[in-house]
């Protein structure tokens, strides 16, 4: 039987977990968020106090961690070697170091290996920054998932707000720029659009708008 894989990529705080996570639940596909895979990574080499900027010794404590996804209807739950960092790796100071060990050639090549081994075989769905373009170049169906950064910032703010953090706006509007530029413009497999991706712009769309765009792309073999 061939099994169905989609690729869901763009800039950060687009909502591609969000409904990449509502597509497979109404799919029955497995979700994999790879960015919680490159969160991960940063968040063990801030806790070992390992040089971000190290590609060896990063490279070195990756193939040592085991990063296990775990997603139940409830809720997505992140391990690193059993232990749950499903919080810890969602902290401003880990989204901050992501795209630093994300930038790394060999590491980019081991979560590469790793997406590739959880994803082939299996109805799945993936999200994150090259994985039309590299991860999964055969993916039957490509998503680039963009909308403003005003909106994307407001959107994040508004949330922040209704978990009860405190949010400035126009700080997550830069922190936001940044980390697009940074990823879209290092030289390993960029932020950017497979040539065959179609584009969802959410500047306008509700999540079930963008939820109900994807499902409509995607035919299930039987
Ligand atoms: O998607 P999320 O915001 O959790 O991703 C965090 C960071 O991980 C991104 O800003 C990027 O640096 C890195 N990433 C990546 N390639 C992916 C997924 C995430 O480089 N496929």
């Amino acid at each position: 039987v061939n099994k169905i894989n989609v690729a869901v990529d763009g800039p950060a705080g687009a909502g591609k977990s969000t409904v990449a996570k509502l597509v497979a639940e109404q799919l029955s596909l497995l979700y994999i968020d790879t960015g919680a895979m490159y969160r991960s990574l940063a968040y063990s080499a801030l806790e070992s106090h390992i040089d971000l900027q190290d590609s060896g010794a990063i490279k070195d404590l990756l193939v040592q961690l085991s990063i296990k996804l775990v997603n139940d209807s409830e809720k997505s739950t992140v391990f690193v070697n059993d232990q749950d960092v499903s919080v810890e790796i969602r902290t401003p100071e880990v989204t901050r170091s992501v795209p630093i060990v994300a930038s790394h050639e060999s590491v980019r090549l081991e979560m590469l290996k790793r997406q590739r081994k959880l994803a082939i075989g299996e109805n799945s769905i993936l999200d994150g920054r090259d994985i039309g373009t590299h991860v999964l170049p055969d993916a039957q169906v490509k998503v680039f998932l963009t909308a403003t950064v005003d909106i994307r910032a407001e959107r994040r703010h508004e949330e922040l707000l209704k978990r009860g953090f405190s949010s400035n706006l126009d700080q997550l509007k830069e922190e936001i720029a940044k980390r697009d530029e940074l990823d879209a413009t290092r030289e390993v497999a960029p932020l950017r659009k497979a040539e065959d991706a179609i584009v969802i712009d959410a500047t306008t769309l509700s999540i079930p708008e963008v939820v109900d765009a994807i499902v409509n792309l995607i035919n299930i073999p039987v």
